[in-house]
């Protein structure tokens, strides 16, 4: 029977949360890599005879990404029987928004790209070095169209969303035999859109669009977008294309 590992990062909410619930089943073991559990998941984990684990980590510091890494291999280790998995990385952030001459926060810009780079890469490192060659192994990789074309205002954002599709391309050539995606999910409403709306037009002087897509009700839901990266990340064609938008499915 096909015993399935599914771990995401940022799973205790927004689009994480929303993957997460896609994949509880009797079969599978899902883990959460965040700063928080979700004690709800948990519990939705519980009734449905799913497993489920919460490794609390703050990835946007290099300690953090340390101890998720030394959590997350240690649970590798326990279900080393698994005959599919998946790994997520999801967790990321948009800020710090703001122009090139206003980004004077040396510390923001480093945890941006700890969180949206540096801890992928890890997680992934770790996820590559204790899971067994024969497995079905699948990485998809959260990114967005922001590192795919220029938008003043998330010039941070926009290049760690770059270094993942790079990341992933390399991971694509350099292990053929696990599956990678960087795949852009589209505009989802969750709390990272609040932020968007709430950055002031200097820093972000495309701020008005993203008010004009949440008023006329244009985001995608985290749940209907989460069913499409589900389906998409179990079918069989996973990973044919390295660089992917999920809207090109919807
Ligand atoms: N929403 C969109 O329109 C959109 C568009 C394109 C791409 N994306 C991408 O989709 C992914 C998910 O975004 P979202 O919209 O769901 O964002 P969100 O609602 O802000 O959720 C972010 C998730 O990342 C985790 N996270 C944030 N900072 C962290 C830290 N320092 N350490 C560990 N985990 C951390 C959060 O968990 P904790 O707070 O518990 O740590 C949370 O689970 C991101 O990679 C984002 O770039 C989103």
């Amino acid at each position: 029977m096909t015993k399935r590992l599914v771990i995401i990062s940022g799973a205790s909410r927004g689009l994480g949360l929303a993957l997460a619930q896609e994949f509880i089943d009797a079969n599978t073991t899902l883990v959460n890599i965040a700063r928080n559990n979700n004690a709800e998941l948990a519990a939705m984990c519980q009734q449905a005879g799913a497993t489920w684990h919460s490794i609390q980590a703050d990835l946007a510091h290099t300690s953090g990404a340390e101890l998720a890494s030394q959590q997350l291999a240690a649970l590798l280790a326990q279900y080393s029987d698994a005959t599919q998995l998946y790994l997520i990385n999801n967790a990321g952030t948009v800020a710090p928004m703001a122009q090139a001459h206003q980004l004077q926060d040396p510390k923001a810009i480093a945890q941006a790209l700890q969180l949206n780079v540096g801890s992928l890469i890890s997680l992934t490192s770790c996820f590559l070095a204790h899971t067994p060659a024969h497995a079905d192994r699948r990485i998809l990789n959260i990114s967005s169209g922001a590192g795919r074309s220029a938008v003043p205002g998330w010039g941070v954002y926009g290049a760690t969303k770059a270094a993942v599709d790079y990341f992933t391309q390399t991971l694509a050539v350099e292990h053929p035999q696990v599956r990678s995606v960087a795949l852009a999910p589209g505009v989802v409403d969750t709390d990272m859109q609040a932020t968007i709306r709430q950055t002031d037009d200097t820093h972000f002087p495309n701020r008005e669009r993203f008010i004009n897509l949440h008023q006329n009700q244009q985001l995608a839901s985290a749940t209907y977008t989460a069913e499409q990266i589900a389906r998409y990340l179990t079918n069989d064609d996973f990973g044919q294309k390295t660089i992917d938008d999920i809207r090109h499915y919807f």
